[in-house]
């Protein structure tokens, strides 16, 4: 018994089985008490009947005539007078006579009563109905009823119920093992199934259940196989794109140190290369860097604690930050915030976030174009955005740019640097703050990045 569904339906079936006999019990007592309770009444109805008759004409043609009446049937009746004796008796032997003799000598009861009610073991249930006439004319008429009718409808009865018993048996053992075949199959599938995720297959199908409890525990199996499944395949991709991130700069690093080493090479030649093995190395290190901070996303660590601060000095010194490599490009970097209102956020993380979007900015745009950083409040939000006139991003790349390693232009990235990790890390942070980011782009005039952050 270790499966629960045969636990289940066994339960099911004891619970249903039980309450089967005690009905089943019940009804029968029900039906057979009523059944004698009738034969009794019957009886009495009959023996007062004849007394009735007697008293209006007490005459030996009545005794006759009400001893004939009961001749050939199941009844029998004898009418005795004050000293017991049997006046007539409708019994054709004398054997029900001497049988209830001493029965019939000794009546004492003043109202028509049974006083034989053993139907069970008795051949006769037996009433005695006292009538009176005059003084002189007093005595019973005794009524018997033979018990063999009752004990035959008793039988027939106790065989209906013991063949609807049996039935019911039968179909309780059907509706049981279908019952436990309907709850284990999905059950030893879904057991299958998980054994197979634990084992590293993550290809599992469930078929699709109803909506109960079972069907819920089947859609969500199959939703961890699934989420394993891109998880699997999307960290394989990510490794694929370390890879080559990594190969790229090393490769260039590998080449030029050799190069670098040529003896006939002038010094200024040789400083160019070592220049370019400066710059690769550099990027290098930015990427591993971003790579660390990518793995701290995955592990949630990126703690958030936010404080109160005003928000122009905030804005400011990172617009004194960036304002240099601006200049280099010979863009305008534009600080809007006209209200100086109190920012409620982690000030690291979103100095982070904020330098990611303006190196984009500037990283995505052609020389001599504007961008701006901009401030306010909108009721209970506040919204910090940036805009550039750059590149833009087309339409069906918008809905990429926030994941990890993803980039719109791979084959220009050495043109614009980068490994696509900035917005992933921006996106994780901005979420880890409970506010949101959008981003609006037209391809060849600009997007704009916009953060909301809520109020407390
Ligand atoms: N302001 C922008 N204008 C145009 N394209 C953008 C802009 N910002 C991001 N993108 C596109 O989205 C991609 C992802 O940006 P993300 O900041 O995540 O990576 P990255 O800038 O390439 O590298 P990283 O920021 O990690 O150095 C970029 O490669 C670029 O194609
Ligand atoms: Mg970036």
């Amino acid at each position: 018994m270790s499966k629960i569904s045969t636990k289940l339906a066994t339960y099911f079936f004891l619970v249903v089985f039980i309450m089967e006999i005690f009905l089943m019990y019940h009804l029968h007592q029900n039906m057979l008490n009523t059944r004698v309770d009738e034969e009794f009444s019957l009886l009495l109805a009959n023996g007062a009947n004849h007394r009735d008759v007697l008293v209006e004409n007490f005459t030996e043609m009545t005794i006759e005539h009400i001893v004939l009446m009961e001749k050939n049937g199941n009844r029998e009746v004898m009418i005795t007078n004050r000293e017991g004796a049997v006046l007539n008796s409708s019994a054709q032997s004398t054997k029900l006579n001497e049988k209830y003799e001493s029965l019939i000598h000794n009546l004492h009861n003043e109202e028509d009563a049974v006083i034989v009610s053993d139907w069970l073991t008795s051949p006769y249930i037996v009433s005695a109905h006292p009538y009176e006439v005059n003084d002189q004319q007093t005595g019973y008429v005794v009524m018997f009823q033979n018990t063999d009718s009752l004990n035959q409808m008793v039988d027939e009865m106790n065989r209906h119920f013991i063949i609807s018993g049996v039935v019911i048996l039968i179909v309780l053992l059907i509706v049981y093992f279908v019952l436990s075949k309907i709850l284990t199959r999905p059950l030893i599938r879904m057991k299958e199934a998980t054994e197979k995720l634990s084992k590293g297959d993550f290809n599992v199908s469930l078929p699709v259940l109803e909506k109960d409890e079972l069907g819920e525990l089947s859609s969500s199996i199959q939703k961890l196989a699934n989420d394993l499944n891109h998880y699997k395949s999307e960290r394989n991709e990510f490794l694929a794109a370390i890879a080559h991130e990594l190969s790229t700069p090393l490769t260039y690093l590998s080449g030029y140190s050799k190069v670098a080493m040529r003896t006939e090479l002038t010094d200024e030649e040789r400083n160019h290369y070592l220049q370019i093995i400066g710059e690769e190395s550099k990027r290098m290190q930015d990427l591993v860097k971003s790579l660390l901070d990518l793995s701290r996303i995955d592990e949630t660590s990126f703690t958030v604690s936010k404080v109160y601060f005003p928000v122009r000095p905030f804005l400011e010194t990172i617009y004194k930050l960036v304002a240099p490599s601006y200049e280099i490009k010979e863009m305008t970097l534009n600080l809007i915030c006209e209200e100086d209102f109190q920012l409620f956020a982690d000030p690291i993380r979103m100095e982070q976030v904020i330098l990611n979007l303006l190196d984009n900015a500037l990283k995505y745009s052609n020389p001599h174009s504007v961008a701006t950083l901009h401030a306010y409040k909108k009721g209970e939000q506040t919204i910090l955005s940036v805009t550039d006139t750059g590149i833009g991003i087309p339409a069906d790349k918008v809905g990429y740019i926030f994941e990890k390693l993803y980039r719109v232009e791979k084959s220009r990235s050495r043109e614009y640097g980068g490994s696509g990790i900035g917005l992933a890390v921006v996106k994780e942070l901005v979420e880890a703050h409970g506010g949101t980011i959008e981003v609006k782009s037209v391809v060849g005039g600009g997007s704009t990045f916009q953060i909301t952050l809520e109020e407390s």
